[in-house]
Formats: C-alpha cells, sequence, structure tokens
C-alpha cells in the first residue's frame, strides 16, 4: 500500500478503471482518494460504489494529497492546469495520461514544476489488462518514478519509454485494442461466409485470439515459431495464411501503426 493521498482530477472511463484497480489491489484505501469530477450524477455514483470522497471543486481537492492524477480530457488539460497552478508546490507528484500532452506543456503551466510524470494507458486496464507507458520529467526524484510505476502496475503491465517514443506507443498500444477488435469482428464475418452461425463465429474468433495470445505468453517464443508449429505442409493454415499475405494483412498493420502515429504528433502540435 502507498502511504500518500490521491487526488484523480477527472473520473471517467480511465480514471474509474485506475480508481478500481487501486482499490482492488489495495494500493490505496478508499480514504486516500478523492475524485475531482464536474458530471453530478458521475461524482455520486464514483462516491457511492468506491465509498471515496468525491467533490466538484478542484482547488479544495489539491491540498488534500501529494499525488495528483490528470485524467480529463487533452482538450480541456489546458484549463485545468490553468486553475490548479497556483495551489500545486513541490510536495505534489503530477501525472498526466491524457494523450499528446507533452511534459514540457504541463510545466510550462505549471511553473516549471519538475515533478510531472506523463502516461498512456490503454482501455484493457478497465479489466486490469492493460498497458502502460511512462515517462518522466527530465530532473524527477527516481522515487517518483516507482511511484508511478506502483500506481499503473495496478491496472496491468508497465513499461519505461523516452517521451520521444509516446506517439508510437499511443499509435500501437493505446490504439491496439480498437485494431484487435475490428480483426475479431472481421475474423466473425469470415466464419459467417463459410457457413457458421454469427454467434458461434464470434465465440470461435473471440477464444482463437484470447487462446493464441496466451500461448504465446506461457510459452515465451517468437510468435512465428509458434505460427510455423501449425503450419503443416500443404494444409489449411498455409492456404489462409498465403491469402492473408496476398491481402496485405502485415502491411494494413504497418500503414494502421504508422497512420495513428502521424496524427498522435499532429494533435500533440
Ligand atoms: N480511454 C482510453 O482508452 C484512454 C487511453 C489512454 C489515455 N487516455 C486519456 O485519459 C484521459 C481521460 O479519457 P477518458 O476516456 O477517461 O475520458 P472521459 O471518460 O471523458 O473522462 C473524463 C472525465 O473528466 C470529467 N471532467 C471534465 N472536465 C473536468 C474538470 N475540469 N475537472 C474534473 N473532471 C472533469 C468529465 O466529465 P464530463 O463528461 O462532464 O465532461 C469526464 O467524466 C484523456 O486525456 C485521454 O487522452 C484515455
Amino acid at each position: 500500500m502507498l502511504n500518500e493521498k490521491l487526488t484523480l482530477i477527472g473520473a471517467g472511463n480511465m480514471g474509474e478503471a485506475l480508481l478500481k484497480g487501486w482499490l482492488d489491489k489495495k494500493l490505496f484505501a478508499p480514504e486516500q482518494i478523492t475524485a475531482v469530477e464536474t458530471c453530478s450524477t458521475r461524482r455520486e455514483a464514483i462516491q457511492h460504489t468506491y465509498r471515496i470522497a468525491a467533490e466538484a471543486n478542484v482547488l479544495t481537492a489539491i491540498p488534500k494529497a501529494q499525488i495528483i492524477l490528470l485524467a480529463v480530457k487533452p482538450q480541456i488539460m489546458g484549463q485545468v492546469l490553468e486553475t490548479i497552478a497556483p495551489v500545486i508546490d513541490n510536495s505534489h507528484l503530477i501525472i498526466s495520461i491524457a494523450a499528446g500532452v507533452k511534459i514540457a506543456t504541463l510545466q510550462a503551466k505549471l511553473f516549471s514544476h519538475n515533478r510531472i510524470i506523463r502516461v498512456m494507458p490503454n482501455t484493457p486496464a478497465l479489466i486490469q489488462s492493460g498497458i502502460s507507458a511512462i515517462c518522466g520529467a527530465h530532473n524527477l526524484p527516481a522515487d517518483d518514478l516507482t511511484t508511478a510505476r506502483r500506481i499503473f502496475e495496478a491496472v496491468g503491465q508497465v513499461v519505461e519509454v523516452e517521451e520521444k517514443q509516446m506517439d508510437a506507443v499511443t499509435a500501437l498500444s493505446g490504439s491496439g485494442p480498437a485494431y484487435v477488435f475490428l480483426i475479431i469482428e472481421a475474423l466473425a464475418d469470415a466464419g459467417v461466409s463459410v457457413g457458421l452461425a454469427r454467434p458461434l463465429a464470434l465465440q470461435l474468433a473471440v477464444q482463437t485470439i484470447l487462446g493464441s495470445t496466451k500461448l504465446l505468453i506461457e510459452k515465451n517464443q517468437h510468435p512465428a515459431v509458434l505460427r510455423d508449429m501449425v503450419t503443416s505442409p500443404g494444409g489449411t493454415t498455409i492456404a489462409g495464411l498465403q491469402a492473408l499475405e496476398e491481402g496485405g494483412l502485415r502491411a494494413a498493420l504497418l500503414a494502421a501503426v504508422q497512420a495513428a502515429c502521424k496524427r498522435s504528433r499532429e494533435l500533440g502540435q
């Protein structure tokens, strides 16, 4: 359990996923967390479900905590930073999960505060199976990075990256769940096209992705090795793989991640 208190600004989808993970893993007790949320119905629901304090006023919530986690949309981050800047001091560790908002931007608004960490989580955090990439400001105390690691390990894996890699991370693991959902949907369609009922096709597609991923993790081998193991000479799988290569699956995924990375860079300007 961490000793610090935490104020969560923005208890939306990702904010709630984090909150649930922390409480489930007992990283924080409910009394250590205050959520700031502008939407009153959401505020009441969060308070009721998680037994934490939930407030509308960010200015009164900041002095209650040593860790401030910013989980509002990037578009309103500027306004939130301007509001909180006068009450942030060196006792505060600031963690932002806002896509595309650079550490330099946070520092510019927070009077060059150096205890700042930027994180890119992804939606499987909702079921504590996420992966979060973290990077810290120049001169960040080492203890702060350890604290941030623990905060995000409550909802999955954590990797440390350089900030210049954040657009690439956003394009791969941040946007990645959507690519996987599309692939599953397409596989289910494919099953229907060869005569399976849709619910059965979807079940087969979902469990095949899940099982293959678990096998890959458990065997700890390169995916090509496992693929070769199920590809017998002149068999069905090699016929399917040939069609996938001819259809450009590999090239399409490369293009998808490159396009998302470019868009992330544009949004960060
Ligand atoms: N969801 C993801 O997959 C994902 C992945 C990586 C990073 N992120 C980042 O996580 C952040 C949050 O995303 P999300 O999907 O959780 O968004 P979300 O569901 O819209 O959550 C944001 C919450 O903050 C509230 N809010 C707005 N202004 C506020 C203020 N001034 N003070 C306190 N609360 C305020 C919003 O209330 P209203 O609805 O009333 O505005 C909303 O409940 C974003 O910056 C996003 O880039 C999300």
